[in-house]
C-alpha cells in the first residue's frame, strides 16, 4: 500500500509546504509518517518516498541511518536509546549500558524476549552533563531520562510495561 493512498491529506498537507523545486525537503516528515504504523520505515516505503519526491532510495537510506529517530527494524514497544558517546562515556555510559544489558538478559540493538523494550546505543543527545542518559521512544512519544541508574531504569521500565497494558 503506497503512502499516498494510506495517508492522502497528510501526505498532502507535507508537500504543500514545500515549493514544487524543493519537495526533496519534506524527507523526513514523509518517513516519519510511513514509519507511523509499523514503528519502522520499510523498504516498500522507501521506494515509495524516492517516487513522491523524485529522489534516489541511497539519499533517503542516508537520512534513515544518520538520525535516531527513524528505524529501519522492527522494534520492541519502547525503545531505550542510550547515549554512549564520549563526554557520556566520561560519565559512565558504558558501564551503565553494560549493566542495564545484563538485567536486561540482551545485547545492544535486541529486543527483550515480550516485545517491551529494544535497547539501543545511539551519539549524542545534547544531555552530556547529565549522563547516564537515555530516550524512550514509544506510544507516549520521545521523552528524555537523564541522571539515571539501572535501578531507576528497571523501575521505569515496569511502569512502561503497566502504562502499555492499561492502554491494551
Ligand atoms: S554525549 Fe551523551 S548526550 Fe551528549
Amino acid at each position: 500500500m503506497s503512502l499516498e493512498k494510506t495517508y492522502p491529506k497528510e501526505v498532502k498537507q507535507i508537500l504543500a509546504k514545500y515549493p514544487p523545486e524543493g519537495k526533496r525537503s519534506a524527507v523526513m516528515p514523509l518517513l516519519f509518517l510511513a514509519q507511523r504504523e509499523p514503528g519502522y520505515i520499510t523498504k516498500a516505503a522507501i521506494e515509495d518516498i524516492a517516487q513522491i519526491l523524485d529522489i534516489t532510495t541511497t539519499e533517503i537510506d542516508a537520512v534513515i541511518t544518520f538520525y535516531t529517530l527513524y528505524h529501519q527494524e522492527q522494534g520492541g514497544k519502547y525503545r531505550i536509546q542510550v547515549c554512549n558517546d564520549l563526554p557520556c562515556a566520561l560519565r559512565g555510559a558504558d558501564k551503565f549500558l553494560e549493566d542495564l544489558c545484563e538485567n536486561l538478559a540482551i545485547k545492544v540493538g535486541e529486543t527483550t524476549p515480550d516485545g517491551a523494550i529494544t535497547l539501543e546505543a545511539v551519539a549524542c543527545l545534547a544531555a552530556c552533563n547529565n549522563a547516564p542518559m537515555f530516550q524512550t521512544q514509544g506510544p507516549d512519544g520521545i521523552k528524555y531520562h537523564e541522571n539515571m541508574t539501572v535501578a531507576k531504569t528497571l523501575d521505569l521500565i515496569q511502569t512502561l510495561k503497566h502504562a502499555g497494558k492499561e492502554a491494551e
